[in-house]
């Protein structure tokens, strides 16, 4: 038997679309494997009554599949589906950690992201990367077509969950197509300036690099009371806010002193928005783990 803690994820961070990703040091998914004939999936925990047992529509299932690993498989969802915390990403990553272990795969961390992206195909209907790369390899990650590049960050996060759902097909949709000259050079210049910020650990820089004028203003409106909930972080101390992955969380930098503000602050805004919500206090964490 093999049991895995899979991160939940933030993916884009605002200016790094379906690029940047990062592990976050809490919720996580709880991953237990063991062999057996066929597969069975049982699913317990946040948001299970959502989550499809069946080996076909489970995340995971694609999966077992890449890894031809059949499991009598667990998954303790810590991490609320549909939430944009890489909720089946979180379960895939647990899932392909787990199996390649379990049958002795041989597997490196990095070939064992796009078996897990697959799974996230099940549900997203895009092999997307963003959220399973640090699911499985922890930090801050930069996902493109040639593969994954991380590194260690030290930032302090707020991560605040209303309790509504967006679905990420939704969140897609509402993606533009286009976008012009001028929003293009300030989108490079910003994560540039994010991506250096996580190299240096440091928050002010990081907070700068998550605006984005073209996705985040759109999702944003699929979020009630986004921009309160934006504001009340800055003004507690936020060097930055942006939409956690799809949404509807919001994600916040901040200094660690700033927190516990931020955390305060942001809830209070959903709290007046008629919205209840949960904040993680959370941080950039380290990926996969096995118990
Ligand atoms: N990059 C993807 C998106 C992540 O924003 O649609 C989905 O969680």
């Amino acid at each position: 038997m093999v049991t895995v803690r899979a991160p939940a994820t933030s993916a884009n961070l605002g200016s790094g679309f379906d690029v940047f990703g990062a592990a976050l040091s809490r919720p996580a998914d709880v991953v237990t494997v063991e062999k057996a004939a066929e597969t069975t999936i049982e699913v317990t925990g946040v948001g299970a009554q959502y989550i499809p047992e069946d080996p076909e529509k489970n995340t995971v299932g694609a999966v077992v599949e890449a890894l031809d690993a059949p499991a009598r498989i667990h998954i303790d969802k810590g991490v609320r589906p549909a939430s944009g915390l890489g909720s089946s990403a979180a379960s895939a990553a647990g899932a392909a950690v787990a199996l390649n272990r379990l049958y002795d795969r041989g597997r490196s961390r990095e070939e064992l992201v796009p078996i897990a992206a697959e799974g996230e195909a099940v549900v997203s209907g895009v092999a997307h990367a963003d959220n399973v790369a640090p699911s499985i390899l922890g930090g801050f990650t930069v996902t493109t077509a040639e593969g994954t590049r991380s590194v260690d960050a030290a930032i302090p996060l707020v991560v605040c969950l209303p309790d509504v759902a967006v679905s990420t097909r939704d969140a897609r949709r509402v993606v533009p197509e286009t976008a012009s000259m001028e929003e293009l050079v300030e989108t490079v210049g910003n994560a540039a300036t994010l991506a250096i910020g996580m190299c240096r650990s440091d928050p002010d820089l990081v907070g700068l690099g998550m605006s984005d004028p073209v996705v985040t203003p759109e999702r944003a409106r699929l979020i009630t009371g986004y921009d309160d909930v934006r504001e009340r972080a800055f003004d507690a101390g936020a060097t930055g806010v942006t939409v956690s992955g799809a949404g509807p969380a919001v994600i916040a930098a901040c200094r660690e002193r700033d927190r516990r503000d931020v955390a305060a602050g942001m809830l209070d805004a959903f709290a007046d928005a008629g919205i209840e919500a949960r904040a993680y206090q959370t941080r950039i964490g380290r990926g996969s783990t096995v118990l």
